[in-house]
């Protein structure tokens, strides 16, 4: 049984009410919820934790070296730009996963770019609440493959 982190960024708080069209309708504790289900299939627990400002999100990356086995991230609009989360997940050895409840790819120009992607196993993106449970699925699977 390993811990898996939930981690999300900026804004991701207001989902259910922020943009439906892009984000859909699902709240984050929905999100959650359904990350959690999906890792109790695969023998394992979610820790969450979402915030607005880049420093705790590089401090919980940093709380989850030898600590937690996988990290699933939306970094929210830090994706495009906030290199000291991209420095922070160089340091976490575990599974990473990027998700996107949108896709960035088919939105404006400042969006297509991911400063995270480089540095994490996979991106999910655009499949709304589903891409949650993929991520966990995929996490849980190269976990799998790396025991
Ligand atoms: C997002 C995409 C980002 O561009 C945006 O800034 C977000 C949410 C997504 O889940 O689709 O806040 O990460």
């Amino acid at each position: 049984m390993a811990t898996i982190l939930l981690l999300s960024g900026p804004n991701l708080n207001l989902l259910g009410e922020r943009d439906p069209e892009q984000y859909g309708a699902t709240t984050l504790d929905e999100l959650v919820a359904i990350a959690a289900e999906a890792a109790a299939k695969r023998g394992h627990d979610v820790e969450h934790l979402q915030s607005n400002h880049e420093g705790a999100l590089v401090d919980a990356i940093h709380s989850a070296r030898g600590r937690c086995a996988a990290i699933v991230f939306n970094p929210g609009a830090f994706s495009h730009y906030a290199y000291a989360l991209t420095d922070a997940l160089a340091t976490y050895d575990g599974v990473k996963i990027e998700v996107h409840l949108s896709n960035p790819y088919a939105r404006e120009a400042w969006r297509r770019h991911s400063v995270i992607s480089p540095v994490v196993d996979g991106t999910i993106a655009g499949l709304r609440a589903a891409g949650y449970r993929l991520a966990v699925e995929a996490a849980a699977t190269l976990l799998e493959e790396r025991a």
